[in-house]
């Protein structure tokens, strides 16, 4: 039999599944298992590692026992990134609960190093903000917070990493401590120019060296695993959005893409130098190859379909996500209602953990069907709200592509259009993070020669969704958005 298949692990927020690609670009076979989410404080979000590697291992061997593992070439993994994880080195189990990107834990340590003047030499190192989000300050909240962290760091037998490090190491059984560049690109601890530890940031966020992975490229002969008997190679690694963005081919400067999954993270590619945000986005990498950086620029919204899911799961408004569309439909506009999802705080622009959710223009009128609607009017401003600060940041946004489980629903891909006064193009497979860690672990198993050859081959368009609002009802819109989201920075 061939080897003709690449199968591609994706440990998201909310699930953990496997996918065996075509070289084509199809999808030939699929597992998918939820994930436990635990919340022990408000503001606090909290994953169990054990439980990500087994529900991991579980949908990887799943799908290798459908398509037949000889037919595995290579594997490619993707992940939610920022999460960390810390585990014993001689026992190999996890020594605390993985403190998740969402976690508001850190707010202060961030508003306090903030205070004392450090953002500015912070992201210059590292293209970041002071945010909680982001792993440093978690990784030493662990170490001071935990004692079994504390005592394993003593003696020597502590390691940590983001979810692909912790996965890697365990598909290796424990010979591979690495992180490819993107993920480490989100941990304010890598000088985002070379790709390297910085001493400056380890010192600043107090988190020891050794117990960080090797940072290495995003493609090739990256480690192994054994999968039912057989040595299959990794040669792929990425961050969730930055494998998006290459999922969605956006291999040029300019070309744009916005994964609307728990969050939303629009990416612009920014090419072969270090972008600079003057309007609180980030600078983060694109991907990493044969040693050369490629970098991006990035704004990160923390609610996006967490936001029906809280309709669903908070409010038991809908029985279902997909009903949101139907709802959306069902009424001529939001009835005046603005909600501003804020449920996790404001990523960028805003950047304020400290923001709570805020629904404005109740009235007696209001039905569920215009909450709904607000909810996923919610998805096109914010959005406008990143691509605005794009273009204050000098880039040409022409166009968005769009990817993750919200764009199935055509009316949230037409009022993106709306909302942006751009087309919205959406691609045939909209599993675009797995594509993207597909097309890695391809041109990393020498498949491909390239990303550009590997997108010819395996990504293909869908619908392109053409903006028909007017200009002054768009205005109208984001003026009103605005006044809500100026309540919620207020309250
Ligand atoms: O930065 C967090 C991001 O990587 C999470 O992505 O798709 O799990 O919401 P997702």
């Amino acid at each position: 039999m061939n080897a003709d298949l690449i199968l591609v692990l994706d440990a998201g927020t909310t699930s953990t599944r496997a996918i065996a690609f075509s070289l084509e670009g199809a999808i030939i076979a699929s597992a998918a298992r939820p994930l436990t989410q635990g919340y022990p404080a408000p503001g606090q979000v909290e994953h169990d590692a054990g439980e990500i590697w087994r529900l991991s291992r579980d949908c990887l061997l799943e799908v290798a026992d459908s398509v037949g593992a000889p037919r595995i070439a290579a594997i490619g993994i993707t992940n939610q990134r920022e999460t960390v994880v810390l585990w014993d080195k001689a026992s190999g189990q996890p020594l605390c609960p993985a403190i998740v990107w969402q976690d508001r834990r850190t707010a202060d340590v961030c508003a306090a190093l903030k205070a004392e003047g450090h953002e500015p030499a912070v992201q210059a190192t590292t293209g970041l903000l002071l945010d909680p989000y982001f792993s440093a300050t978690k990784l030493r909240w662990a170490i001071d917070h935990w004692p079994e962290v504390a005592e394993a760091h003593a003696a020597g037998q502590l390691l940590a990493g983001t979810v692909e490090s912790w996965l890697i190491w365990k598909l290796s059984a424990g010979t591979c401590h690495i992180t490819d560049a993107t993920n480490a690109s989100r941990t304010l601890l890598m000088e985002l120019a070379t790709a390297r530890w910085s001493d400056e940031m380890l010192d600043l966020f107090w988190v020891p060296a050794e117990i960080l992975p090797e940072i290495v490229d995003c493609a090739g002969p990256l480690a192994s695993t054994q999968l039912l008997g057989q040595r299959v190679p990794i040669t792929g690694s990425a961050g969730d959005q930055h494998a998006a963005s290459i999922g969605q081919a956006c291999l040029a400067p300019g070309e744009i893409k916005a994964t609307y999954g728990t969050g939303c993270f629009v990416l612009a590619h920014a090419g072969a130098a270090v972008p600079a945000s003057t309007h609180r986005l980030l600078a983060t990498l694109a991907f990493r190859l044969d040693g050369v950086n490629a970098y991006a620029l990035e704004g990160s919204i923390f609610v996006a379909g967490a936001a029906v899911q809280w309709l669903r799961d908070g409010l038991g408004l809908i029985g279902s996500a997909a009903e949101t569309e139907a709802l959306a439909r069902s009424v001529p506009d939001s009835g005046g209602v603005t909600f501003v999802p804020a449920l996790a705080g404001l990523g960028a622009p805003h950047w304020s953990p400290g923001a709570r959710g805020l629904i404005t223009g109740l009235s007696g009128g209001t039905t569920k069907a215009h909450l709904a609607r607000a909810t996923l009017e919610a998805m096109g401003q914010q959005t406008a709200d990143l691509t605005d600060a794009l273009r204050a940041d000098g880039v040409a946004v022409t166009a968005l592509r769009v990817d993750g489980g919200m764009v199935a629903n055509d009316w949230l891909c037409q009022d993106l259009a709306d909302s942006l006064g751009v087309p919205v193009q959406r691609p045939a497979v909209i599993e675009t993070t797995a594509m993207g860690a597909a097309m890695l672990a391809a041109v990393g198993a020498g498949l491909f020669a390239d990303l550009a050859t590997a997108a010819a081959a395996m990504v293909k368009p869908d619908r392109s969704f053409s903006p028909q609002a007017t200009d002054d009802e768009r205005s109208a819109r984001r003026a009103a958005w605005a006044r809500a989201v100026r309540l919620t920075l207020d309250a």
